[in-house]
């Protein structure tokens, strides 16, 4: 090792020792949600007559007990006892994972838990869609289907069924933003190749659809 070498590698190991927080500050935590609040949210009546796509985000953040609805709303679990969610899945694989790509990384979201687990110290918001705005959303979900949980159906009656349990999804996470004055749009203008690549998934995991949740611009 030459001297500037060797120098450079005590530094590094130097600052490493007195200040870990500098080493370990990428480090993505996991976050407990809050419990949902089921006793709020407008009549549904009103609820459907509000729903619509929005493609203009402010960059403010959602606050926590707003993230923790939304994502129960979308495919949380609410019967504990069968383990069964807010959407409905076919012969109840519940295949789809729920991917949370927001400025401080990447999570996945666990509804048995109402956890979010990291997955990436990133922000890859750029990556989840080819429209300008989807880097601007504070929150862009990608739905991921698990191949491996869906038996020995064919690739395409795999694919047909979680883009159908995909759909029930999203629609939960429109009607919860209709009901909350959130800006929604579901998206399929996505380079799923290269998004793939960066979530680093396995290739029974595929990207089906992504949305991109936010206050509206102002
Ligand atoms: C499967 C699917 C894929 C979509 N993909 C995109 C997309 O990539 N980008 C986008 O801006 N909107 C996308 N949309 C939203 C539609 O453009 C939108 O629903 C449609 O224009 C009707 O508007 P509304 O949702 O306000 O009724 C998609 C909708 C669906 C159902």
């Amino acid at each position: 090792m030459n001297t500037r070498l060797f120098q450079a590698t005590c530094l590094v190991l130097t600052i490493m020792l007195i200040c870990p927080s500098l080493t370990f500050a990428q480090e993505l935590q996991t976050v407990q949600l809050l419990e949902p609040q089921t006793d709020g949210g407008r009549p549904l009546m009103q609820v459907l007559k509000d729903r619509s796509s929005s493609r203009e985000f402010s960059n403010e953040k959602l606050p926590m007990q707003v993230l923790s609805d939304m994502l129960w709303a979308a495919f949380g679990v609410n019967r504990p006892e069968s383990g069964k969610r807010t959407a409905p899945s076919a012969n109840n694989r519940q295949e789809m994972d729920i991917y949370v790509a927001t400025a401080d990384g990447l999570y996945l979201y666990d509804a048995k838990a109402h956890m979010l687990m990291p997955v990436l110290p990133e922000d890859i918001r750029a990556k989840t869609g080819t429209q300008q705005f989807v880097q601007e959303a504070p929150v862009n979900l990608i739905y991921v289907s698990d191949f491996s949980k869906m038996g020995n159906a064919e690739e395409n009656k795999k694919f047909f069924n979680s883009a159908a349990n995909t759909g029930f999804i999203s629609q939960n996470v429109y009607l919860y933003c209709a009901s909350e004055g959130l800006a929604t749009v579901v998206r399929g203008l996505i380079d799923k190749p290269d998004l793939e690549k960066t979530m680093k998934l396995r290739p029974d995991q595929k990207v089906i659809l992504a949305q991109s949740i936010g206050y509206p611009k102002k």
